[in-house]
């Protein structure tokens, strides 16, 4: 029997669909309050004062705390430290410890109250004077002074081949362009939420992550206490995309306030709160140059970004890692700079640094397919590579981006397009095509994982993985039938809590890949121990062999460990990280086909087709691996066409933080998308699965900017592609 690759429904559909699957937010203890955060009103300086006596007098109020009266917490790690206590964006703020304020939205108070509500309007009559420092929070104007993002093996600065800029000076055809993303906030469905709990010196907490290892190591270090006195739970998340993965206020706070109070604290972040207190994807700045034979043939490459930072950190985003790898050019130059402003910290964002890097990239490759009047397509075969680039020796892991392409054309209808861009009509829409590549690195990580297999026949898959919606734990269930042959019914998986053999953060498309390797290693031990016992009890079924031997079950683990912060910071962690990367390109990647109908007079732009064809390895379940690519295509639609974050360049402060101000793409506006796969294993990845998690998001903004230059003749190199820039 084989499920893997089978469209299965998701295990935990049915707990979902009937409202029984328990978020965060919605687990009840005897005494439970709630806690509202109050926010800064400036971007830089000191609290003078905090006038809290109206607060405290609003019935129900239990405490307001600030940074007079809150418990100590241990001090933050500082910004760019990089260990395993954790250390990205959101945690290196010393929130209620200290008068400073860091951005325009920093937790400055927390009031507790035995009702949200009262909570609410208590947190309202909270007032702070300050003195204020000079802040820096104009992106566009600091990013003329960006410098040099700090180097390490996870976030390399860039990388170079030959001298790309004497290239592009010589070349026969070259383009020198620049691009911009704008900032982008976080909207999963699901608010972050957390309910926080003490008991002696232990601490429970219920939080949307997706990394609920990174938050134990973290609440353990901030609060004095050893690690094993930290739970976390997060068997459901609703959506994370990489907001979920650094830890941000609400949950320190939420764990501050249930300490201070010795009471059960649920705080769960209004929309407004989760723009103030969780960062976003980083704006960013983009360069890219293009040099050129008459052929078509790349000279020279040249991908340089500016991102940003908060003052108090923030992740350094891999823009130009694609450019690292998608085209021979005989020249390149990549490098990754940065600015520190006064806003929040930036954080991950599905594909963050290819998202976004793929825009600009992609849409240079097609402006150079015009300059040479080449077929996009036929650009990128030219240049289409069997070795890195980089250093002409890597082989890629898995690369099919010629099939991808041909099969996309074929099911896109790409040869019927007239290649003269605003020649195509349709009444009083201008109709345009547009194709980009996909790129995203495929990565593991070790995981801790128990399989047991009852004598009722039953199989228990322990592991403290994330189920954010994905459809992980059903992937997990589907390998381990097929590594046992039991049915896929018989499998049960445990996940999303900090007591079960520590798994992987949801994060950076790994986890399925991550989990399976060590799920198949404990399966062949569960086998070799039954068949040991089965030379004693003489063969059989599972079920057989364990109850003529007498035992209610047989385990296999891989990894004691509970938790991985301890063994993380060891040797384990980085080659299991970069397992093979030094041997190969690892990477799942795509080919995006896109058309649009633009409105001649007012500039509406309609996505109204969509053709995705990826190579994500083997597929474990076609049904749930569609979802993730289709969700990323249509993430990126609203990369492409709506989503910005409006900072105001005076004050810092986030003008749209909300739904209603800040668009992400409802139904009218995704058009049918059609999703297909190679499905062919890479031979250097577990079980061959290459990750579908993010790849779906890169090329799709390019995808758009490309078709619509082809509908209406215009460039557009700023995101978003809104109508105004059109007319
Ligand atoms: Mo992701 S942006 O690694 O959740």
């Amino acid at each position: 029997m084989t499920t893997i690759g089978q469209p299965l429904d998701r295990v935990d559909g049915g707990v979902k669909t009937t409202g029984a699957a328990k978020f965060a937010a919605e687990h009840f203890y005897p005494g439970l309050t709630h806690a509202v955060m109050v926010h800064a009103t400036i971007s830089r300086g000191r609290i003078t004062a905090l006038h809290t006596d109206e607060a405290s007098a609003v019935p129900g109020v239990i405490a307001v705390l600030t940074h007079r009266n809150a418990p100590p917490l241990k001090p933050a790690p500082k910004p760019g430290t990089f260990n395993f206590s954790m250390l990205f964006s959101g945690t290196s703020v010393n929130y209620l410890q200290t008068d400073e304020v860091h951005w325009e939205g920093q937790p400055i108070a927390v009031v507790v109250a035995e009702t949200s509500a009262a909570a609410r309007e208590a947190a309202g009559l909270v007032h702070a004077e300050y003195t204020v420092t000079k802040a820096v929070v104009d992106f566009d104007v600091a990013a003329k002074d960006a410098r040099p993002q700090p180097n390490n093996s996870f976030f390399p600065q860039g990388a170079k081949r030959g001298d790309a800029e004497a290239a592009l000076k010589a070349a026969a055809v070259s383009l020198d362009l620049r691009y911009s993303t704008p900032p982008h906030n976080h909207n999963a469905l699901e608010l972050h939420a957390t309910v926080a709990l003490w008991d002696g010196d232990r601490l429970t907490i219920h939080d949307a992550t997706q990394s609920i290892d990174w938050f134990r190591t973290h609440l353990a270090l901030r609060f004095g206490v050893p690690m094993t006195n930290v739970r976390v739970l997060a068997p459901f998340v609703g959506g994370a995309f990489g907001g979920k993965f650094a830890m941000w206020p609400g949950t320190i706070l939420a764990a501050l306030a249930a300490r201070a109070t010795s009471r059960p604290v649920r705080l769960v972040l209004s929309r407004e709160a989760v723009y103030r207190t969780v960062g976003g994807r980083t704006p960013s700045v983009q360069r890219v140059a293009l040099g050129a034979d008459r052929d078509g043939r790349l000279t020279s490459l040249v991908h340089t970004s500016v991102t940003r930072n908060g003052r108090i950190g923030g992740n350094y985003e891999q823009v130009t890692g694609p450019a690292q790898h998608l085209y021979a050019a005989e020249n390149i130059l990549a490098r990754h700079d940065r600015v520190e402003l006064d806003l929040l910290s930036t954080t991950f964002m599905r594909a963050p640094g290819e998202a976004i890097g793929t825009f600009a990239l992609e849409s240079a490759i097609d402006e150079l397919a015009y300059a040479l009047g080449m077929d996009p397509i036929e650009l990128r075969m030219r240049n289409e590579t069997a070795v890195d680039p980089i250093d002409g020796k890597k082989k890629f892991s898995h690369r099919r981006l010629r099939e991808m392409y041909a099969l996309g054309a074929q099911r896109f209808g790409w040869q019927e397009r007239n290649p003269e861009a605003r020649a195509t009509r349709d009444g009083r829409w201008l109709v345009g095509t547009g194709v980009a590549t996909a790129f995203h690195p495929a990565l593991t990580m070790p995981v801790n994982v128990a399989v047991r297999l009852s004598a009722g026949g039953s199989v228990l898959v322990r592991c403290g993985f994330h189920e954010m919606g994905m459809g992980a734990a059903t992937a997990q269930a589907q390998i381990t039938a097929d590594a046992l042959g039991v049915p896929f019914d018989a499998v049960h998986v445990e996940y999303g809590d900090s007591a079960l053999p520590m798994g992987p953060a949801a994060a950076s498309s790994l986890q399925t890949a991550s989990i399976a390797a060590s799920v198949i290693q404990a399966c062949d031990e569960l086998k070799r121990k039954l068949k040991a016992m089965a030379r004693k009890t003489g063969g059989g079924s599972h079920e057989e062999i364990l109850r003529r031997a007498k035992v209610p079950h047989v385990e296999a683990a891989v990894g004691s460990e509970t938790r991985l912060g301890r063994i993380a910071g060891r040797a384990r962690f980085l080659p299991g990280f970069l397992l093979g990367a030094q041997r190969w390109v690892k990477a799942a990647s795509g080919v995006q086909f896109c058309e649009v109908r633009v409105d001649a007079e007012t500039g509406e732009t309609r996505v109204s087709r969509w053709v995705g064809v990826f190579d994500i390895g083997r597929v474990i379940n076609a049904k749930t691996a569609s979802s993730q690519l289709r969700g990323g295509i249509v993430m990126g639609l609203g990369m492409a066409m709506a989503e910005e974050t409006l900072v105001d360049p005076r004050t810092g402060r986030i003008m749209n933080p909300s739904l209603a101000e800040y668009h992400v793409p409802v139904h009218a506006d995704v058009p049918p998308i059609d999703v297909s796969f190679l499905n062919e294993p890479d031979p250097n990845m577990p079980l061959g699965i290459l990750g579908a998690g993010e790849v779906g998001i890169t090329g799709v903004a390019a995808a758009v900017a490309n078709a619509v230059h082809h509908a209406t003749g215009k460039r557009v190199r700023d995101l978003p592609i809104t109508l105004d820039k059109l007319l």
